[in-house]
C-alpha cells in the first residue's frame, strides 16, 4: 500500500494556539497567538480602501479569463515601485522583474525553487529564530538550511555581532534570508548602519540576499520600511525579494504577494525570469486574481492609495501604542520585570522573556494564549484587555 507508511506530521504550533483559544470558555481569555493584526475591538476587519476597491471590481471587472504565470502586470509594477522605486539603479538597468504570487509564502517558495534551479548545493542561511516556514520550504525543496544567530529569546537581545560572525562563515553563492522589516518573531530589526555593514559583508563574501518583506508599513512607514530591500538590490548584483499584501492590506485569505528577481545584467535577466516563471507554471500555473487586482486598484488610484496609507498608519500606530502602554504598565506593576525592550521593537511580534513554567501559568491559569516559546502578537492587546494581561504577567514576578 502506498499511503500506509507515514507517521503523523504533528500539529502546527501556531494553529494549535488558535485551537486552544477557541476551545477555552473563560470570558477573560486573550489571544496573543495567531499572527494577524487586530483593531481596538480585537477584530481583524476588512480595510475601507479594500472594500471600495472590491466594489469597483465587482462593477467593472469585465473578464475572468486566464492571467499568465506572471500574474497581474499592473500589480507587479505598482508593488515593485512601492518596494524599491522606479528610480532604483537596477530598475533603470532593466534587470528587475516582479511577479505576482499566492501570498508572500508563494514568493518565498518560488524564489527558493529558482535558487535550486541555479544551484542545488547553495546553502540557505536562515535567522535563528525565524518564521518556521523558511526552514520548512527550504527542506521541502531538498535545499540545506543553515541557521545564523539573530536573537536571544531568553535574554531579549538582538545578536547582531553573532549574525555577522555566522554569515562570515557562509560560502560564495549561498543565499541569506533576511527579514526586510519587523522581524518575525523577535521584532528586532537592523539599524540603517547595520544594514549597510551587512550588505558590504555579503558583497565581499559573494552571498545572495533573499529579503522576505511581509510587513511593509508595519515598522516605521511604507517608504521607511523598504530601506533594506532597496539597499540589498542596489549594493549587491543579484537579489530576491518576497513581498506580501496579507498584513498591510489585511487581505490574509486572498493570497496576494510577489517575488522580485534582480539579476546582475539585462542580458541574463530574461533567461533568469523565464526559469522563475517556469517554476510558477509547474506549481500552480498562475496566481489567483482577486487580492492582487484589489491591491493594484488601490495603489493605482491616488485617492484610494491615500486612504490605504492612512489605514496602514493607523494599524502601525495602534500596535506601537500598545507596546508603549504595555511597558509603562509593566514598569508600574513589576518594576524589575525587564520588558523595556518591547517598546523598541517593530511590527506585531515580540518574545516575552519568561521561563517555560511562567508561560504555561499564563496560558493555563490566566487564559492568555500565545506561543510556547514566548512569542506574542502585540496587536492582540487592546485598551480593554491590557490591564488584565499586565496584571497576570506582573503576578509572575511577585513572590
Ligand atoms: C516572515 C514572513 N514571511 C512570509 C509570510 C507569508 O505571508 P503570506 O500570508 O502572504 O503568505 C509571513 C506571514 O506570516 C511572515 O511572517
Amino acid at each position: 500500500m502506498l499511503f500506509s507508511g507515514l507517521a503523523p506530521m504533528g500539529d502546527d504550533p501556531i494553529l494549535m494556539v488558535s485551537k486552544m483559544f477557541r476551545a477555552c470558555e473563560n470570558p477573560n481569555k486573550v489571544d496573543l497567538g495567531v499572527g494577524v493584526y487586530k483593531d481596538a475591538e480585537g477584530n481583524t476587519a476588512i480595510l475601507n480602501s479594500v472594500k471600495k476597491a472590491e466594489k469597483y471590481l465587482v462593477e467593472n471587472q469585465a473578464t475572468k479569463t486566464y492571467l499568465s504565470p506572471a500574474g497581474n502586470p499592473e500589480f507587479n509594477q505598482l508593488v515593485q515601485d512601492m518596494m524599491i522605486g522606479d528610480d532604483h539603479v537596477a530598475v533603470k538597468e532593466n534587470r528587475v522583474s516582479t511577479f505576482q504570487t499566492p501570498g508572500g509564502t508563494g514568493g518565498v517558495r518560488i524564489g527558493l525553487e529558482f535558487v535550486k534551479t541555479c544551484n542545488p548545493n547553495a546553502n540557505i542561511w536562515i535567522s535563528d529564530p525565524t518564521w518556521p516556514n523558511h526552514t520548512a520550504i527550504t527542506k521541502s525543496l531538498g535545499l540545506t538550511p543553515k541557521p545564523y544567530r539573530y536573537y536571544d529569546i531568553k535574554g531579549g537581545e538582538f545578536l547582531y555581532e553573532g549574525m555577522l560572525e555566522d554569515l562570515s562563515g557562509a560560502k560564495e553563492g549561498d543565499v541569506v534570508i533576511l527579514h526586510g522589516c519587523c522581524h518575525n518573531a523577535s521584532g528586532a530589526d537592523l539599524s540603517k548602519e547595520q544594514w549597510n555593514e551587512l550588505a558590504d559583508l555579503m558583497k565581499e563574501k559573494g552571498l545572495i540576499p533573499f529579503v522576505d518583506f511581509a510587513y511593509q508599513g508595519f515598522g516605521n512607514g511604507i517608504d521607511e520600511d523598504s530601506y533594506a530591500a532597496r539597499l540589498m538590490a542596489e549594493k549587491l548584483p543579484e537579489a530576491l525579494i518576497a513581498s506580501s499584501c496579507s498584513k498591510n492590506f489585511a487581505m490574509y485569505r486572498d493570497r496576494a504577494g510577489a517575488i522580485t528577481l534582480v539579476s546582475s545584467s539585462e542580458e541574463l535577466h530574461s533567461t533568469n525570469a523565464s526559469h522563475l516563471l517556469g517554476a510558477v507554471r509547474a506549481n500552480y500555473s498562475m496566481p489567483p486574481d482577486h487580492g492582487a487586482a484589489v491591491a493594484a486598484h488601490i495603489l493605482g488610484t491616488p485617492d484610494l492609495k491615500a486612504e490605504w496609507i492612512n489605514e496602514v498608519d493607523e494599524m502601525r500606530n495602534r500596535v506601537k501604542k500598545m507596546r508603549t502602554l504595555f511597558v509603562e504598565l509593566m514598569n508600574k506593576k513589576a518594576p524589575n520585570s525587564g520588558f523595556g525592550y518591547i517598546a523598541e521593537q517593530n511590527g506585531m511580534f515580540s518574545y516575552l522573556t519568561l521561563s517555560a513554567e511562567q508561560i504555561q501559568t499564563l496560558i493555563n491559569d490566566h487564559y492568555i494564549f500565545f506561543m510556547a516559546n514566548g512569542r506574542v502578537n502585540m496587536a492582540g492587546l487592546t485598551e480593554d484587555n491590557i490591564e488584565y494581561v499586565t496584571d497576570a504577567i506582573a503576578s509572575l514576578f511577585i513572590s
